[in-house]
């Protein structure tokens, strides 16, 4: 026998059974993010490499490590590990900054990242995210924050905590990080080796280090005094002052983590990590954040933005598991051209029908109906003489003999 191909490590099949779960999940979000104002784009999901080292950062870990990168005709290729760089390049590209602000879009598909497989982590997943486009005021952020919250309730997601934090605008952000690096720098030899090399490219990232020495050393009085001073300039602290009071308006329960930072280096001013305690240590489910230099930074005109993204597996692995649905009916008979005539009328009424294609036993098709559909439909030899079908309640046992017409109102 020939050997058998396996997928890929870090990627998953969605099986049919598991297919409603992610068809309710794009419903919503399709709805929900209507509600808002929000239009479906949809961008390739192989984009020039230069986009993400420039869009993402060169002294991120998606840059450095993790991106799926290949040559085609002398160009590098790379299949894309997050979508706010694309959406941002077909802003610019398509003349969007031209439309009436705000510009809002969302998004849903596949994205990239060679990571190291464990649970809620994979190579491809799957996220839903959206993007505002022209809006500087503190106003976006919370809209685009109670987007994120009421999906989330519409799915049945009530309970998660949302953290925001400010990370300053790049002037103010530059003191801050110098601040971090002083009080940090005697304890660099003690540091774990991605913080040591974080030091001085990204020092901000130094701040979300899981590794417990780091965090123990994070956590001494002189480091925590940096970490938690105020050090955003006056336009920035009024920003983050509005947000809140906006999301106390709204009733949008957060608390402020100083040490959220976000593992992208677009940011500006807002970011924000909504998470659940029942997920381990990959526990946020939606990441996001304002942007403001991003479409200047890829070539378009100074536009502020903000944003989010949610992985589905994770929001999957929250949510109870689905039963798949039965089809409507089934119908049982050795009649294969009365039986595709009658399938044919069910299914032109909307009734999702099925039939045995093999001429098996009526015994092993009525097997077959019962395990799939909710009613059975048993064309007989009678019945067909009769013009009727005999419609059986799979889960009651009632059985009726009908009309054609009939047979629709009864199983409708
Ligand atoms: P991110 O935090 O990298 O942000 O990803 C957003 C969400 O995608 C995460 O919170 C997580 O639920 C999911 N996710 C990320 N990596 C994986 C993985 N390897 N396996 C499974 N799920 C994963 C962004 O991607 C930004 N583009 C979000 C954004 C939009 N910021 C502004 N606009």
């Amino acid at each position: 026998m020939a050997q058998i191909i396996k997928v890929l490590k870090g990627t998953k099949d969605i099986l049919p059974q598991d297919i409603e779960m992610w068809q309710f999940i794009e419903e919503k979000a399709n709805k929900i993010f209507s509600s808002f104002g929000f239009k479906e784009i949809r961008t390739p999901i192989i984009e020039s490499t230069d986009l993400f080292s420039r869009g993402v950062g060169e002294t991120t870990d998606i840059v450095n490590k993790e991106m799926y990168t290949f040559e085609k005709s002398d160009r590098s290729i790379t299949l894309r590990p997050e979508n706010t760089a694309g959406v941002v390049r077909s802003y610019i590209e398509n003349g969007m900054s031209r439309l009436s602000a705000p510009v809002k879009l969302w998004y849903k598909g596949p994205m990239f990242r060679y990571e190291r497989p464990q649970a809620g982590r994979q190579r491809q997943f799957h996220q839903v995210g959206v993007e505002m486009f022209g809006i500087k005021q503190p106003q976006a952020d919370a809209e685009v924050i109670l987007t994120a919250v009421n999906f989330l309730k519409s799915i049945g997601l009530n309970d998660l905590e949302v953290e925001i934090n400010s990370l300053g605008c790049p002037k103010c952000r530059a003191v801050f990080k110098e601040n971090l690096k002083e009080v940090i720098r005697p304890y660099l030899k003690d540091l774990c080796e991605d913080c040591q090399e974080r030091f001085e490219k990204n020092p901000l990232r130094l701040l979300d280090c899981k590794v417990p020495d780091c965090q123990q050393i994070y956590s001494k009085p002189e480091i925590q005094k940096v970490i938690t001073s105020d050090f955003l300039c006056e336009e920035c602290s009024e920003h983050y002052t509005e947000l809140k009071k906006y999301l106390d308006n709204l009733d949008v329960k957060y608390s402020e983590n100083k040490h959220l930072v976000r593992g992208l280096d677009y940011y500006t001013r807002t970011v924000f990590e909504i998470k659940s305690n029942n997920l381990g240590s990959q526990n946020a489910v939606c990441g996001g954040g304002r942007y403001d230099n991003l479409v200047s930074e890829l070539g378009g005109e100074p536009t502020p933005a903000v944003g989010f993204a949610m992985g589905m597996e994770r929001l999957i692995s929250l949510l109870p598991e689905k039963t798949p649905s039965l089809s409507d009916a089934f119908i049982v008979s050795n009649n294969p051209v009365e039986a595709f005539k009658l399938a044919q009328y069910l299914r032109e009424n909307n009734i999702n029908t099925e039939m045995d294609l093999s001429n098996k036993k009526f015994t092993k098709q009525l097997e077959k109906a019962s395990k799939t559909a909710k009613y059975a439909l048993i064309l007989g030899e009678d019945e067909i003489a009769n013009k009727q079908v005999s419609v059986k309640n799979l889960e009651t046992s009632e059985q009726k003999t009908v009309s054609y017409e009939d047979c629709i109102a009864l199983i409708k």
